[in-house]
């Protein structure tokens, strides 16, 4: 089993552009590991935990209505977070309500746990709506508060090892000269984000036994996970090599246009749509009697920036534009995904049955036919080579290096024509491309048409 854990989104907190790459490449390896035969786990380690539950729970009581909430969701959450933070300037006092709140929620209470889980189901529903449309999956959603009783033994198990120490006003362990002491606990008892990824670390092990253990977080995390590793393998436990931090770069926006209301928040959901719309505006123009549209469109434009997103190395930072993204004749998504459809359209306007005719291979003797199969013969390499090292873009450059020779290909030949065995042999070579680019663009979670 590989444990992967990616999303992993913060409850109240709107689903903004930040969290693509992290979405889009769990997702992909999810479906990397799942195709080479291993069993990954997918992990939402929600961030449900924290004094801002405290501070929102105050805000809600104030200020907030419970229709508002049902209606406008997470928009509303947001909003009355930002107005405590407004007040509290004002009047400290609410600082301390929100701790009594949030203690509440450590506690138990009823009330707090009831408005908290409200909250957290409203977010997941919201949250929920764009996983459908990326087609994105999870097996577990076990967040930082599913660790609240799992964080005692691992606390009591450093304590014996001699492990923890008390500096600076807070329980430490110390990770030599390398890196900074892993804070585990505050002078007053409490846990820290640290905390819950041990716990959870060893919950994972338990469960699960994985053979890997990968976490998809940016690379501003850095610190963090190599503190949390290092604590488990100074506990003595080798299978600390098995936890990995799949670090990636940032998503930003190259036009501010789409920044909301709230400043410099960019909501996923707004990028989709206005891809989507887009998409929707080209296929008009371009292929105006196509069936389908809308859901081409949907395919196309989600694909389009799921592609982008997995198109260069992990680490690299990304400046997002939606003319580059879209544009069918760069190495985009909607280039590969049209090369498909190309493919698809030359099988479908075969008017014999090309798969039971003799085929005489010779037609395939040319360069541009022999770099296609060479590719074709490659795939299997890319896709693992994306495994071993976590890197989904592998698989995207293999296949628009793949789509550009299919069209290197149709450009320079007639695939159908009077010789039925030639003409069979070269829709063979494109019934595989068909394949393998359909394959590959499932494998980075984009979905491939058969006309567009
Ligand atoms: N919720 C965190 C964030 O948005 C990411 C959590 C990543 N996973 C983990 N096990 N720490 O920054």
């Amino acid at each position: 089993m590989v444990c992967i854990d990616y999303s992993s989104i913060n409850i109240a907190k709107p689903f903004h552009i930040g969290h693509l790459s992290t979405t889009v490449i769990g997702n992909a390896l999810y479906r990397i590991y799942g195709f080479l035969g291993y069993k990954p786990v997918g992990i939402n380690h929600l961030g449900d935990w924290g004094t801002q539950f405290g501070k929102l729970i105050v805000a809600y009581k104030l200020w907030g209505s419970k229709e508002d909430i049902e209606a406008r969701s997470i928009t509303a959450m947001l909003e009355l977070y930002v107005k405590f933070h407004e007040e509290a300037e004002k009047n400290p006092a609410l600082d301390e309500q929100a701790r009594v709140w949030f203690k509440k929620i450590e506690d138990g209470d009823e009330e707090a746990l009831s408005i908290f889980n409200w909250f957290k189901e409203l977010t997941l529903k919201e949250v929920g709506k764009i996983y459908d449309l990326l087609g994105v999956h999870f097996d577990s959603y076990a967040g930082e508060s599913f660790y609240n009783d799992k964080m005692q033994p691992v606390i009591d198990e450093l304590k014996e090892k001699g492990l923890l120490e008390f500096s600076e006003g807070a329980y430490v362990v110390r990770l030599g000269d390398d890196l900074p002491p892993c804070i585990v606990l505050k002078s007053d008892g409490a846990t820290l984000y640290s905390t819950r990824d041990l716990a959870a670390a060893f919950y994972r092990k338990k469960t699960y036994n994985f053979h890997k253990c990968l976490y998809v977080v940016a690379y501003q995390q850095n610190l963090h996970f190599r503190q949390v590793f290092k604590v488990i393998e100074l506990m003595g436990y080798d299978w600390a090599k098995d936890l990995e931090h799949v670090a990636f770069g940032m998503v930003s926006l190259e036009d501010g246009t789409l920044s909301t209301r709230k400043g410099k928040v960019v909501l996923l959901k707004d990028v989709l749509d206005k891809a989507v719309e887009k998409t929707l505006s080209i296929i008009e123009e371009k292929s105006p009697g196509l069936e389908n549209k809308e859901e081409v469109a949907k395919t196309v434009g989600i694909g389009a920036v799921v592609f982008d997103t997995l198109s260069s190395a992990r680490i690299k930072d990304i400046t997002f534009s939606f003319d580059r993204v879209l544009n069918f004749d760069g190495e985009t998504g909607p280039y590969v995904q049209y090369t498909h459809a190309r493919c698809a359209s030359l099988l479908r306007r075969a008017d014999f049955d090309w798969a039971a005719a003799d085929k005489d291979y010779t037609a395939l003797n040319n360069p541009e036919a022999f770099a296609t199969a060479k590719l074709l013969y490659s795939f299997p390499d890319a896709v693992a080579r994306a495994c071993e090292k976590n890197e989904p873009y592998l698989i995207t450059r293999h296949i628009i290096e793949l789509a550009k020779a299919m069209n290197r290909f149709y450009y320079e030949h007639r695939i159908i024509d009077e010789d039925k065995a030639k003409t069979a042999a070269r829709l063979m070579l494109a019934a595989c491309v068909k394949q393998v680019l359909k394959t590959g663009l499932y494998l980075i979670g984009v979905g491939a048409p058969e006309r567009m």
